[in-house]
C-alpha cells in the first residue's frame, strides 16, 4: 500500500469506487490515486487485499484503473460477486460515444430549466467533446459537434442574467486537464467578448478560437505535457509550436475563417513582445487573440497543475494586474477583472 511508485505513463485512466476493492481478493490490475495531474500507483496487480489494506484504499474519494485494466476490472467484479447492477461499465470517452449526446443538446438546452442548467449542460457538453477529441489518434475534427456546443454557448451566456462568473467557476473543476481548460477559456471568452460589446457573429467566432486554441497540443506526448519538473528548452520550443500545429489542424479540417485562424496563432503573443510564435507587440495581436490570451492565463493560474499548486482568482487576477500588466490588453483585462468581482453582468 505504501509502496508508491511514480510513473509517468501515457495510459488513459477511468476512476472507480474504493469500495469496489473487496477483502480477502487479490487484485487482478494496479490501482491508482490522482496527485495533481499525476496518476500514482498505490496497490499493484497480484496483492492481497487484507482488511487493513481495504480500510485504507476506502478513505480515498476516488481510485483510478487503467483502461487497459477495464476486462480485467469486470472480471474481478463478476468473480467476488458484486451484484450485477453495480458493475460498472466502463466506456471510454470517445467520439462516437459522445456526438450521439452533443446531437441532443438543441432539445436538452430548451428543456433545461432555467440560465444556470442551460449554461452547466453546455460546458459539461463541450469539455466532454474536448475530451474525446483531445482522446482520439486522429486530427480530423467533428466541425458539426464543435459548432453545436458554441451555439449553445453563445446563446445561454447571451441570455444569461445571472451573476455568470461565480456560477461558471463553481462548474470548473480544480484540476488542469486540456479539455477543461479549452472549455474554461471558451467560456471566459465569450463572457469577456460579451462585455466588451461583441456582437453575436463575433462571439461565435470567438468561442471557436477558444475552444480550439491549444488544439495543437493533440500531437504533443501527453506525458510532456503533464511533466511535473520544469521544461528543457527543447521541450518548451516543443511545446511552443502548438500554436502553429493548431492551426494547420484547423486549415487541414477545412477552417477558413482569418479571425479563428488568426486568434489560434496568437494567442500565446503578450503585448510587450515577448509572446510567440512571432513576438507581436500592442494592437499587432489581433482582437480575439488578446482576449483568449487572458483567459487562458487566467485559467491556467487557478488550475491546480502538477508543479504547483493553484492561485486563487485573487491571487491570478494580483498576479496579472501587478507583475504581467505588461503582457495584456488593459482594457480587456480590467473588464475582465469587473466580472470576475461582480455579482452582476
Ligand atoms: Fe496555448
Ligand atoms: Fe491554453
Amino acid at each position: 500500500m505504501h509502496k508508491i511508485v511514480r510513473r509517468i505513463i501515457n495510459h488513459k485512466y477511468t476512476s472507480i469506487d474504493p469500495h469496489m476493492i473487496v477483502e480477502g481478493s487479490i487484485l487482478t490490475f494496479d490501482c491508482y490515486i490522482k496527485r495533481f495531474d499525476d496518476f500514482v500507483i498505490i496497490i499493484e496487480s497480484g496483492t492481497l487485499i487484507t482488511s487493513d489494506l481495504a480500510h485504507k484504499v476506502r478513505q480515498n474519494d476516488k481510485l483510478y484503473i487503467t483502461l487497459d485494466d477495464k476486462e480485467a476490472f469486470h472480471s474481478y467484479q463478476k468473480i467476488h460477486g458484486l451484484q450485477e447492477e453495480k458493475i460498472i461499465a466502463i466506456e471510454e470517452i470517445t467520439l462516437q460515444s459522445v456526438l450521439p449526446q452533443v446531437m441532443k443538446l438543441p432539445e436538452k438546452f430548451d428543456a433545461a430549466p432555467n440560465a444556470f442548467k442551460k449554461i452547466e449542460l453546455v460546458y459539461h457538453m463541450s469539455a466532454l467533446l474536448m475530451e474525446a477529441i483531445f482522446n482520439e489518434e486522429n486530427e480530423h475534427l467533428p466541425l458539426s459537434a464543435v459548432e453545436k456546443c458554441i451555439h449553445f454557448m453563445v446563446e445561454a451566456i447571451e441570455w444569461s442574467e445571472l451573476a455568470i462568473m461565480p456560477n461558471l467557476l463553481q462548474l470548473m473543476p480544480d484540476e488542469y486537464t486540456t479539455h477543461h481548460h479549452s472549455t474554461n477559456v471558451a467560456f471566459f471568452s465569450v463572457v469577456l467578448g460579451k462585455s466588451i460589446g461583441l456582437p453575436k457573429v463575433e462571439l461565435n467566432q470567438l468561442a471557436y478560437a477558444a475552444l480550439l486554441h491549444d488544439i495543437g497540443k493533440i500531437r504533443i506526448d501527453q506525458a510532456l505535457l503533464l511533466k511535473p519538473s520544469s521544461l528543457d528548452e527543447e521541450e518548451f520550443n516543443l511545446i511552443q509550436t502548438h500554436s502553429e500545429v493548431g492551426v494547420e489542424i484547423l486549415q487541414k479540417n477545412g477552417v477558413t475563417t482569418p479571425k479563428i485562424l488568426d486568434a489560434v496563432l496568437y494567442h500565446h503573443e503578450k503585448l510587450d513582445g515577448q509572446g510567440y510564435p512571432k513576438g507581436l507587440r500592442g494592437k499587432q495581436i489581433p482582437k480575439f487573440a488578446r482576449i483568449i490570451g487572458i483567459c487562458d492565463v487566467f485559467d491556467a493560474l487557478t488550475a491546480r497543475r502538477t508543479y504547483r499548486v493553484n492561485y486563487s482568482s485573487y491571487e491570478a487576477l494580483l498576479l496579472m494586474k501587478q507583475q504581467m500588466a505588461h503582457q495584456f490588453d488593459e482594457h480587456y483585462s480590467d473588464t475582465f477583472i469587473r466580472l470576475l468581482a461582480s455579482k452582476e453582468f
